[in-house]
């Protein structure tokens, strides 16, 4: 059973996420069905926006910690590094619909996304230093570029959940709105960016992209690299395999 719906509507390609029973923690078939999803929707002309959301009460959990866990030790590109490959020069506008919890990619994809509606129960977290791993996305450049270097030192070395409206002072969510409302919300602003002259708005996304794609690019190739070191490490292993135990991680022997 696909764990990913796509469908295109009114000019709209919609993807959800629906793994609601692990609250939509990514695997690599979920990556895979997303990537295509992308690339589906750039080349159709008839789509004009991209929405991206899970159930009113969860995002998406990240990636799914049993594939980070069964993930061979060779750190050769995943499908979950060519979706997070693939974010920066998605040319339709992203349009994200957050609410509960979004975890790990499932905050760090909306630092590529340009419209994030959130619902004020929405809690966002990036739980690399906790995991023991490191920021991926290119979270570890854009985060301190459009938070700020210590707001954004707070939620990636700390890694704790944190607020909608810490997400909307960050700067990554363009709006808070209410939960009965996400859905429509975002979808409404899919809709009046798909009524308006699609080449215009492509160039626009464009001119806004292209003078960080360069820098983007080279910053994820080396978290890639640190991230796959990582995953290796006892530390990790600790991390993710006391999350299942349903435990504590115990790190006073590192
Ligand atoms: N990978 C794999 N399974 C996950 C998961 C993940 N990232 N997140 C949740 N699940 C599974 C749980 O193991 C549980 O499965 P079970 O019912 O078979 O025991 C189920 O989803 C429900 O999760 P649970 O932890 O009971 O829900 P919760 O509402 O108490 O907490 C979260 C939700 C998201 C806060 C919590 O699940 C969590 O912290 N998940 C890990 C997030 C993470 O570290 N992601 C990686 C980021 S790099």
């Amino acid at each position: 059973m696909s764990h990913v719906h796509v469908e295109t509507k009114d000019r709209v390609l919609r993807i959800e996420l629906a793994r609601t029973d692990k609250k939509n923690a990514l695997t690599q078939d979920m990556y895979r069905a997303m990537l295509q999803a992308l690339a589906d929707a750039d080349a159709d002309a008839q789509v004009r926006a991209i929405l991206i959301h899970g159930a009113r009460d969860c995002f998406t959990a990240g990636n799914d910690l049993k594939d980070f866990l069964e993930r061979s030790p060779d750190g050769g590109p995943t499908d979950s590094f060519r979706f997070i490959q693939a974010l920066p020069g998605v040319a339709k506008p992203l349009i994200a619909a957050v609410g509960g919890v979004a975890v790990g990619v499932g905050t760090t994809m909306l630092l590529h996304c340009d419209l994030v509606y959130a619902t004020p129960a929405a809690r966002f977290q990036m739980p690399f230093v906790p995991l023991g791993l490191v920021p991926e996305a290119s979270s570890s450049l854009l985060l301190p570029m459009i938070a700020g270097y210590q707001r954004a030192a707070e939620l990636l070395l700390l890694g704790q959940p944190f607020s909608a409206e810490k997400a909307l002072a960050a700067g990554f969510v363009t709006e808070i709105v209410p939960e009965a409302d996400l859905l429509e919300y975002a979808r409404n602003a899919a809709l009046a960016v798909a009524a308006l002259p699609p080449a215009s708005v492509r160039l626009t996304k464009q001119l806004m992209k292209r003078p960080l794609a360069p820098a983007i690019a080279a910053q994820m190739e080396e978290e890639r690299k640190v991230f796959a070191e990582r995953l290796q490490s006892g530390e990790a292993k600790e991390a993710m395999t006391a999350f299942f135990e349903k435990r504590k991680p115990d790190f006073s022997r590192f």
